[in-house]
């Protein structure tokens, strides 16, 4: 039996996890943010020592990347205090810790995709604090860290879902079409990670998690627009990042080579179209 421990079970990916399809043998505990909090060290070391989990994936965040600006504490609390608190019991428990980190650790300036072999260079709080969390991670014994990008769903707010209510709302819409990233489905994020685990998660270090192609946001707005049931055909105009200010400053190129991934655990995702397809068909049929 393995006992697999999932913290912030509330959240696009840790919903994800709840619903995916783990082998049999294993004993799947699933905590959202009311009942496991990971900035509380005492509850994370008690609740991790009551359940000797040999894995712990930690899809719990603080993902609000403006907010953060003015959050800066809370931010790192979560995102990387709390990290360093799962790495801390992971070692404890003898158990190896995944962990969920962003495209946002780099600045964007790179011309062509990111690996794991480039320095990071937040430009933002939110990123700031998810890079110190990476490091707090990769100071457990046994840790992955998978940086991901751009994630969506059904559930929850998120990109595909705004674009889709403003869709229904409005005859014309403008989308940043100057950042570049690799739209990632929260479910192909648990897929991956339940092979990983399948795997024995034997290999360690970082890797990143993400679609192999890449879009602007009009991309990705563009395409889930138009696999909208019943049909809508606002006019969507291309913004450029400064015709978009936002608190946070957000890279122009996230685009994250997932290369590695593919080399040590045989797995990539499916092209971001065809898993955006079968989402909007899910939230067609609602
Ligand atoms: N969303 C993206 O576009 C994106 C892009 C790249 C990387 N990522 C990374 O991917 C991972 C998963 O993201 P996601 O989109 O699934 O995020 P999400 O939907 O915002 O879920 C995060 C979850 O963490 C919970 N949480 C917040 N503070 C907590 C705490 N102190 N203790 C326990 N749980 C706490 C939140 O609770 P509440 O529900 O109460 O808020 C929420 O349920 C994160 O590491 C994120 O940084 C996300």
């Amino acid at each position: 039996m393995v006992t697999v421990l999932v913290l912030g079970g509330g959240g696009q990916v840790g919903r994800e996890l709840a619903l995916a399809q783990w082998p049999s043998d294993t004993r799947l505990i699933v905590r959202d943010r009311t009942s496991a909090d990971i900035t509380n060290r005492r509850g994370v070391l008690r609740l991790v020592d009551r359940e000797g989990p040999d894995l712990i994936v930690n899809a719990a965040a603080y993902t609000r990347v403006d907010d953060a600006e003015d959050e800066r504490d809370v931010a790192f609390a979560v995102n990387a205090t709390g990290v360093g608190y799962l790495a801390e019991a992971a070692d404890a428990a003898g158990a190896t810790l995944i962990h969920l980190s962003t495209d946002y650790v780099f600045d964007g300036t790179k011309d062509g995709w990111y690996s794991e072999e480039d320095q990071p260079s937040p430009a933002s709080v939110y990123g700031e604090s998810k890079l110190a969390g990476e490091r707090a991670a990769l100071r457990a014994r046994k840790a992955i860290v998978l940086r991901t990008s751009w994630v969506y769903g059904s559930a929850r707010p998120n990109f595909v879902l705004t674009v889709r209510r403003l869709a229904r709302e409005r005859d014309e819409l403008g989308v940043v079409a100057d950042q570049f990233g690799c739209p990632t489905a929260a479910k192909d994020i648990a897929g991956a990670i339940v092979r990983i685990v399948e795997q024995g998660a034997s290999e360690l270090g970082l890797f990143h998690l993400a679609a192999p192609d890449d879009a602007s946001w009009w991309d990705l707005a563009e395409a889930a627009i138009s696999q909208m049931e019943p049909p809508r055909n606002p006019v969507l105009n291309r913004l450029t990042t400064d015709q978009f200010p936002t608190r946070a400053r957000r890279p122009a190129n996230s685009r994250l080579d997932s290369s590695k991934l593919l080399a040590g655990y045989g797995i990539q995702l499916p092209p971001w179209r065809a898993t955006l397809a079968s989402i909007s068909a899910e939230l067609n049929s609602r």
